[in-house]
């Protein structure tokens, strides 16, 4: 019965840290999830293809390791970067020092449901493993609308449903959308669904269990 009741406990802890990684144990929930996440990372790139002097946003960079990639795919891309977690941005702004000293780079505290942005800013804006957090979709993809440009484009990446549900702690606070909610949302939201992407990612472990695992990248564009 303790061995269950402290498994739950752990279980909600990494869900927790998750959602918004805080102090120590946050700084190294940010390392795990480099390693976790570097593929979504190259693959949601290929999918977003960065063009020469894109505005982009990431929403939920985690430590920011990866914002080089970003820089390597085009020439003049200016980045922004929006997460609610001040461990997450102290560990990025740590990480990108030189990017953010010459302007390429502007790292920021807040949350996706009230973007601090105005109107028409950005060409693309991409999140990868955030949206199980948004309780409320529609609101977080009315704020996406309103601060892409006309024609600018959305790039969510997840994992599946299925995929998720192997790992135990999804139980707390996870929501999951299938295709079918996506377009909903997506119409509400006054964005054109455009594509799912799927992708096989190699094999993960967790808890010595080696779990195979489905992703997509939902891409969706603002009207012109
Ligand atoms: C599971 S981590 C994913 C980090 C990174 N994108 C990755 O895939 O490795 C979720 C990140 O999104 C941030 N986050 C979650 N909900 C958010 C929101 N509504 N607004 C801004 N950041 C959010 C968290 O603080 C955390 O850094």
């Amino acid at each position: 019965m303790f061995k269950k009741f402290f498994q739950r406990l752990k279980f909600k802890m990494m869900a927790k840290q998750l959602r918004r990684p805080s102090g120590m144990m946050g700084g190294k929930v940010g390392s795990m999830m480099n390693k976790a996440n570097e593929f979504l990372y190259d693959f949601t790139l290929d999918v977003m293809q960065p063009a020469n002097n894109d505005a982009i946003l990431e929403i939920g960079f985690g430590n920011g390791k990866f914002f080089d990639k970003m820089f390597s795919k085009a020439e003049g891309v200016k980045i922004t970067g929006l997460d609610f977690s001040e461990t997450m941005l102290y560990a990025a702004k740590e990480n990108n020092k030189e990017a953010v000293a010459n302007g390429k780079l502007s790292l920021q505290f807040g949350s996706s449901d009230k973007l601090p942005f105005p109107d028409n800013s950005f060409d693309k804006i991409f999140c990868i493993n955030v949206v199980y957090f948004w309780d409320e979709p529609i609101v977080h993809l009315k704020e996406m609308q309103r601060v892409l440009k006309p024609g600018g484009r959305f790039y969510a990446t997840v994992r599946t449903k299925e995929s998720m549900l192997k790992m135990p702690f999804t139980k707390y606070g996870f929501s999951f959308y299938e295709s079918d909610n996506w377009k909903t949302f997506l119409n509400e939201a006054g964005l054109i669904f455009i594509e799912e992407k799927p992708v096989n990612e190699p094999v993960v472990e967790f808890e010595d269990n080696k779990i195979s695992v489905q992703s997509l990248c939902v891409v969706a564009e603002k009207k012109l």
